[in-house]
Parts: C-alpha cells; structure tokens; sequence
C-alpha cells in the first residue's frame, strides 16, 4: 500500500489546525500509520528541502520550517500521494482552490499550512528521515 510524509507546518499549528487536517485525511479514508509533534533542527530542515538548496527562497524556508513546533505524520491508502497533494491545494494559497487546505487557510506561499511529498520517491526519503521504522504503525481497520 503507497504511502505519504504529511507535515503540519509551523503556521498551521501555531493556529490549531492539526485535528482540522487530520480530520480531512481520515474522513477521506485514508489510514494513519505515524505521528509526531516535533521541532526540526537546521540539519534535518536542509535535508528535507535539500531540492530547494540553490532556490532564493531556500534559507527564508529553513528559518520558517525550524521556527516552532510541526505536526510530522505518514499516511497510507490507494494514490496516497496524488490524492493527498490535490487535497492540499497548490502551493500558492492565493491560486489554490476553496475546499484545499491551502485554499481554505493559507496566507502566503511560504505559511502554506502543509507539506505533501511529491512523488513516491521523495515520500520515502522523507518517511525515512522523520520516522524509525518502530514508529511506523501497521494495522488492520477492524471496524
Ligand atoms: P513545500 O511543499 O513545503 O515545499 C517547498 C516549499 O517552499 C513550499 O512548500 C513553499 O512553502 C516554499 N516556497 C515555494 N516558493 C517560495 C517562495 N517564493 N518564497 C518562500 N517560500 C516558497
């Protein structure tokens, strides 16, 4: 089964948005199978937005993503990735549509609210840097 690396940023918790957005994702139907409050120290920030390293933008990201708490989560279902990402909206919140979560509650294009990955292989290289394997929960929905 796919699955995906889900992050509440630093705006979204600030403003109480983590039950909000898991909500969204568990009504969907997708399966929660980690998660965690966490601060992200300069280090593993570089890595994670290692793509983005010669961007002008690159070193304004790293001191929002390291400025407070995030909410790290790994969601798992059909498409997971594909359908979590249209369900977040467009990166820019202003072109992003009503109904997204960017859409709905972000302000700008740096406080976006979440990160999704883009692709099944940065999904797993995000799943592996935020998560241990013991972290990672394999379940069956009995009900
Ligand atoms: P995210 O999905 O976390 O992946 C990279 C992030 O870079 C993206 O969301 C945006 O929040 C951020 N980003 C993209 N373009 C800009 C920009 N022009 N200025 C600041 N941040 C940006």
């Amino acid at each position: 089964m796919e699955r995906t690396f889900l992050m509440v940023k630093p705006d979204g918790v600030q403003r109480n948005l983590i039950g909000e957005i898991v909500s969204r994702f568990e009504k969907k139907g997708f399966q929660l199978v980690g998660a965690k409050l966490m601060m992200i120290d300069q280090g593993l920030a570089e890595k994670h937005y290692q793509e983005h390293k010669d961007k002008p933008f690159f070193n304004e990201l790293v001191d929002f993503i390291t400025s407070g708490p995030v909410f790290a989560m790994v969601w798992e279902g059909n498409n997971v990735i594909s359908v979590a990402r249209s369900m977040m909206g467009k990166t820019n919140p202003q072109e992003a549509a009503s109904g997204t979560v960017r859409g709905d509650y972000g302000l700008s294009v740096g406080m976006n609210i979440i990160h999704g990955s883009d692709s099944l292989e940065s999904a797993k290289r995000e799943i592996a840097l935020f998560f241990n394997e013991t972290e990672l929960i394999d379940y069956k929905k009995e009900i």
